[in-house]
C-alpha cells in the first residue's frame, strides 16, 4: 500500500497566521492566529505589524496544528509555505519558518501561490472537476482563472487597478463601517435598497475588471451629499454599491463560459463570502450544465489547510525549492513553477 502523504501547511501572507497538517489528502488540523481585532483599530490591515505579529505568532500556531494533528515534525514528508502574493513582510516569516523547519529536519520545502490554495480549498469539499472557472475575489485580487486540468492555471481575465475586496473596505471605512468593510457592507445591503445611481466601469468587451472608479464614485457621491447636507442611507448604498460590484463579476462570470468550455465554476477567496455574490452566481447557472460550487465560509478566509492541499499536488511533481528561494508579493498564478 502506498504511504500516505504527509504535509504541513504553512500561511502568513497578510493577517492570519496559520498551520495545518493534512495526511493522505484528509485534513488533521487547522490552526488559526486572526490578527482582526488589532488591525481593526486602524480601519485595516498594517504591514509592519502584521509581519511583528505573525513572528511573535508562528511557534504556537505550529505547535497546535502538531498537536491537533498528533504528527510529529519528522513524521511530516514536506513542507508548504505560501511565497506570494500577498504582504512582503508577512510572506517573510512563513518562508522563514519553513526554511528553517526544512533545513532542520531535512524535508522538502514546497512554495504554494496563495491564490492557487484558495482555488484548491474547494477540494476539502469536493474533487474539483475540469475543465473549470475559478472565480478569485479577495482582498488583493481579482481574478477569473481557467484551468484545464489540474495545476493549469490561465488568467483569462484581472483587475486593472484595485481588487474587489479593496474597494469593499474603502467604501466602508468612508461610510464609517469597521474593518474587514466587506462582512459589514454585505450585512448592511440586507436592509438596503438600490437607490443611489454609480458608474459600472470598463465596457471593453474584455473578461477585466476595474473597482477604482467604482470606488471614488460611493466616495465622492457620500463627500457630496454630506457638504449639501444630505442624509446618506447607509444601508442603500451599500447596497447600491454591492449590486455594481457583484455584478461586474457576475457579468465577467458569463461571458467567459460562453467563451471557454466550462463543466463548473468554483469560487475562491474573501469575498467568496458575501452572500449576494454566491446567490446570485447559484441563480445566473441554475438549469445549466455547468456546476457551480461554493465553498463554506472556513475555506474562503486565509488559513493553511488550502495551502497544504496544493503542496500534496506540487510534491507529487516534485516542485521543491532550494533553501535561497524567497517569496515574491506579486507572484502571477501562471508563473507558480517559477522560484
Ligand atoms: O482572501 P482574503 O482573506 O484576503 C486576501 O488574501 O486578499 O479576503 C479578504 C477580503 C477583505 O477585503 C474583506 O472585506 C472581504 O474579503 N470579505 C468580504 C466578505 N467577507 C470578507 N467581502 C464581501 N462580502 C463578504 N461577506
Amino acid at each position: 500500500m502506498e504511504k500516505e502523504l504527509v504535509i504541513l501547511g504553512i500561511e502568513s501572507s497578510c493577517d492570519e497566521t496559520a498551520c495545518a497538517i493534512t495526511k493522505g489528502g484528509k485534513l488533521l488540523s487547522n490552526a488559526i492566529s486572526s490578527q482582526i481585532a488589532v488591525h481593526q483599530k486602524y480601519g485595516g490591515v498594517m504591514p509592519e505589524i502584521a509581519s511583528r505579529l505573525h513572528l511573535e505568532n508562528v511557534a504556537c500556531v505550529l505547535d497546535e496544528a502538531l498537536k491537533e494533528a498528533g504528527v510529529r515534525l519528522e513524521e511530516v514528508d514536506a513542507i508548504a509555505v505560501t511565497r506570494g502574493p500577498g504582504l512582503i513582510g508577512a510572506l517573510h516569516v512563513g518562508i522563514q519558518a519553513a526554511k528553517t523547519l526544512s533545513l532542520i529536519y531535512d524535508k522538502p520545502l514546497i512554495p504554494v501561490h496563495h491564490l492557487a490554495g484558495h482555488i484548491y480549498a474547494n477540494e476539502f469539499i469536493k474533487p474539483l472537476k475540469f475543465p473549470l472557472l475559478a472565480v478569485v475575489v479577495s482582498g488583493g485580487n481579482t481574478e477569473l482563472v481557467y484551468m484545464k486540468e489540474h495545476l493549469s492555471f490561465e488568467i483569462i481575465g484581472e483587475t486593472k487597478d484595485d481588487a474587489i475586496g479593496e474597494s469593499f473596505d474603502k467604501v466602508a471605512r468612508v461610510l464609517g463601517l469597521p474593518y474587514p468593510g466587506g462582512i459589514a457592507i454585505d450585512r448592511l445591503a440586507k436592509s438596503g435598497k438600490h437607490t443611489y445611481k454609480l458608474p459600472t466601469p470598463l465596457h471593453d468587451g474584455s473578461l477585466n475588471f476595474s473597482y477604482s472608479g467604482l470606488k471614488t464614485a460611493v466616495i465622492n457621491l457620500k463627500h457630496t451629499l454630506d457638504q449639501k447636507g444630505e442624509e446618506v442611507v447607509i444601508e442603500d448604498m451599500a447596497k447600491s454599491f454591492q449590486d455594481v460590484a457583484v455584478g461586474m463579476v457576475l457579468d465577467r462570470v458569463e461571458k467567459a463560459v460562453e467563451l471557454y468550455p466550462v463543466k463548473e465554476i468554483v469560487l475562491a477567496g474573501g469575498v467568496s463570502a458575501n452572500s449576494y455574490l454566491r446567490e446570485q452566481i447559484v441563480k445566473t447557472f441554475e438549469g445549466t450544465n455547468i456546476e457551480v460550487n461554493i465553498p463554506p465560509i472556513w475555506c474562503t478566509t486565509d488559513n493553511a489547510a488550502m495551502i497544504a492541499k496544493v503542496g500534496e499536488y506540487l510534491y507529487k511533481e516534485k516542485l521543491f525549492a532550494p533553501l535561497s528561494v524567497s517569496v515574491d508579493p506579486s507572484w502571477r498564478i501562471e508563473d507558480f513553477k517559477k522560484f
